[in-house]
């Protein structure tokens, strides 16, 4: 099948990072939000990287206006009449995704495949909202989205390899490099690093070392980009504990025990970054050791 138009459902951090590289790899992009605001900001921060593509001279304004060209916008699911396939990237909710997919279901033509950025929620259980379930696969994309080269792809259990063979085609024309999963809680690098960030914790609580050595040790032993505490805060910690949850109620493995440590900071409303604080203080506009509490 020839994928020229892809539909993306929800405009945020992750849907707009999933729009910018479909259009880049030529894609028509139509993006969707249930607000033409959210859907605006979407496109404007794919307009404001590719500005800064165009600064450090990796484009050219025309390549710029070429790829925002190839994007339409559309709070209107009848706009799903027009496209192959659609990629779905909204809230973490299945009773939101169930809505998305059971509508599309009924306006899409019958070739089209349904992809999901679902980070928690069993592809074979969404995949039963629609009457296409052999159509029906994951497609686990990392943020942020134009930097992160990995997908994830997670073929459900009545997922036809047809399927899973043009999805891995289009991720490579993303430029991104797949890995196939089974349809496993937490997939595959949420579940490995859930454990490395269990093993995080108790260090921590047993005194090991502090918060910031313990990011220092690693990125410099390790050679991870930012420390796990760092990197708790840039994703959020709400969305960290989740992962925690899901796969503690998944495998039943003490291991995946949500951490008492990162309920506290949730139940007190420090989500990282986007609040001001979570295991560092942010307040300040610089990251700083917090004063606040005690850890
Ligand atoms: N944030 C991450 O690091 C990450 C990584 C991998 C996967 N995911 C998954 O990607 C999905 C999106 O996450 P995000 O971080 O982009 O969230 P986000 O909150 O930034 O964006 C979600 C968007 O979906 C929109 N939306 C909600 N209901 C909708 C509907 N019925 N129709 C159309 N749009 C709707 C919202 O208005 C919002 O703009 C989630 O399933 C999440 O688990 C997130």
């Amino acid at each position: 099948m020839d994928i020229k138009n892809i539909m993306v459902i929800g405009s945020g951090l992750m849907g707009s990072g999933i729009a910018q590289v479909s259009a880049q790899a030529g894609y028509n992009v139509i993006m969707n939000d249930v607000k033409m605001e959210f859907i605006d900001k979407g496109f404007n921060s794919i307009s404001s990287i590719l500005d800064g593509r165009v600064k450090k001279e990796k484009i050219t304004v025309a390549d710029k206006d070429s790829i925002l060209a190839r994007i339409s916008k559309s709070p209107d699911f009848e706009e799903a009449k027009k496209a192959d396939l659609i990629i779905e990237a909204a809230f973490e909710n299945f009773e939101v995704k169930k809505s998305i997919f059971q509508k599309l279901d009924s306006l899409c033509r019958k070739d089209v495949i349904f992809a999901t950025n679902t980070s928690s929620i069993p592809i074979t259980s969404l995949a039963t909202t629609v009457q296409r379930s052999e159509k029906f696969i994951g497609m686990h994309f990392f943020s942020p989205v134009p930097v992160m080269r990995l997908v994830e792809i997670i073929p459900g259990f009545k997922t036809a390899e047809e399927t899973t063979k043009i999805i891995e085609t289009v991720a490579a024309k993303l430029k991104k490099e797949t890995v196939r999963v089974k349809d496993v809680p937490g997939f595959l690098v949420n579940r490995v690093n859930a454990a490395f960030r269990a093993e995080v914790y108790n260090c921590l609580l047993e005194g090991v070392a502090t918060i910031e050595d313990i990011d220092k040790a690693i990125k410099l032993g390790l050679n991870h980009p930012m420390g796990p505490f760092e990197l708790g805060d840039f994703v959020g910690l709400e969305i960290g504990l989740n992962v925690f949850r899901t796969l503690y109620e998944g495998y039943k493995d003490p291991k995946f025990r949500p951490a008492l440590i990162l309920e506290k900071l949730v139940q007190s409303g420090d989500l990282g970054r986007k609040t001001g604080k979570g295991w560092y203080d942010y307040t300040s506009g610089e990251m700083k050791p917090r004063k606040d509490v005690n850890f």
